[in-house]
């Protein structure tokens, strides 16, 4: 299976929508099940033994022993573009379809997004261990025909002594180089919180401006505040990337507003000084508008450093140039990196965009993935 191919099988899974006109694939949504049945079939024409795991994740094994993890994610974020997390996946198909030298397991984990349920990686945390048992979690596994009482058997087998993951890189850095391939090194902390502004909901042609407890106005001020902080702080990022309001007319004040918020950075005292500050920003504003304020934490990430030695040894074997980067976007190397030597290798993104429609990859790119994995693969011995 060559790129050409592979791309071809990523705009075929694209298909699979929960938004016709979109690609939007959430954890165990209906679409998933037609996701499953073509790479399970695409798995076992290239000599996997597989299975679904209780959180939906679809596993497929080659050979028998110590074995690499090759995985990736299936699903994706609202109006995504076609190759975020599928790609890893179909290159690892690809390259079990090659009958390396070495056991083999692919994973193509059914959550990394987080999107349906605002709590990311339930996919790849019940391999490690922390299987994410809320529920509304445990209601989609039943839902979807899964067994939740079976979590457990989800672990990552022993016999798994490394991960591998291929994965677009989403930003412009591999394009500005003129470099088909990046050598992850680490991936950046994440924090993610959900935060509550309840003010209270009014006439919007009676009240007049001093007598008002506005929440959208109060979370608006404040996500000013998130954006000058990170514009202020290098190497920072932070989104409020969705927010809501109630009631949602046009002629009543907000009372209640909810907004999220991502804090990212490569050093994780940087993330955490830059979040503490957002959450007092927020309490004092909220203070002096006389809202009441309330939030949780959807997910604290500290920054992972990869096993990246063997992947750039590669890049370097299979005659491509070596460029070294920590990964801004979260990927599940980071919570299988909690058991096993991790590493990751970036494929080019034009225009360096992605969590969007005009994602794109070019064939040769992911044939230059193919070749390096496959070297990968010749190489590769359980530690
Ligand atoms: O949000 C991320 O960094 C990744 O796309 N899940
Ligand atoms: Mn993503
Ligand atoms: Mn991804």
């Amino acid at each position: 299976m060559n790129g050409r191919e592979i791309i071809r099988r990523c705009g075929l899974l694209a298909q699979q929508t929960e938004e016709p006109g979109h690609i939007t694939r959430t954890y165990l949504s209906p679409p998933m099940h037609e996701v499953h049945r073509l790479v399970r079939s695409w798995m076992e024409d290239a000599g996997l033994i597989t299975h679904v795991d209780a959180v939906g994740n679809l596993r497929g094994v080659y050979g028998d022993g110590p074995r690499l993890m090759i995985a990736s994610h299936l699903d994706t974020v609202p109006q995504a573009g076609a190759f975020d997390g599928i790609l890893g996946v179909m290159i690892a198909i690809a390259l079990a379809e090659q009958r390396p030298p070495c056991a083999l397991e692919v994973a193509a984990f059914a959550d990394e997004e987080g999107v349906r349920f605002g709590v990311p990686f339930i996919g790849s945390r019940a391999l490690v261990g922390d299987p994410v048992m809320d529920e509304c979690v445990l209601a989609a596994i039943s839902h979807f025909g899964l067994d939740p009482a079976r979590i457990p058997e989800a672990i990552l087998d022993p016999e798994v002594k490394g991960y591998l993951e291929f994965h677009i890189e989403q930003g412009p850095v591999l394009e500005a180089l003129g470099a088909p391939l990046g050598v992850v090194e680490a991936i950046a902390g994440i924090s993610r919180w959900e935060l509550r502004f309840e003010g209270k909901a009014n006439h919007a042609g009676t009240t007049p401006m001093s007598m008002r407890r506005d929440a959208l106005a109060c979370a608006a001020e404040w996500i000013g505040l998130v954006e000058h902080v990170a514009q202020t702080t290098e190497g920072l990022v932070s989104t409020v990337g969705k927010i809501e309001a109630w009631p949602g007319a046009g002629n009543v004040i907000p009372g209640l507003a909810i907004a999220s918020l991502d804090v990212r950075h490569a050093l994780d005292e940087v993330r955490e000084r830059a979040l503490n500050v957002l959450l007092d920003g927020a309490e004092h504003i909220a203070r002096r508008r006389e809202v009441k304020l309330s939030g949780e934490s959807r997910l604290e990430q500290p920054a992972v450093a990869l096993d990246f030695e063997m992947v750039e040894e590669a890049v370097q074997a299979a005659g491509f140039p070596v460029h070294r980067m920590v990964s801004g976007a979260g990927h599940d190397a980071m919570i299988l990196a909690r058991k096993v030597p991790a590493a990751m290798l970036f494929v080019r993104s034009p225009g360096g965009i992605s969590h969007h429609p005009d994602e794109s990859v070019l064939a040769e790119d992911v044939d230059a993935a193919l070749a390096v994995g496959a070297q990968v693969l010749r190489e590769w011995r359980p530690e």
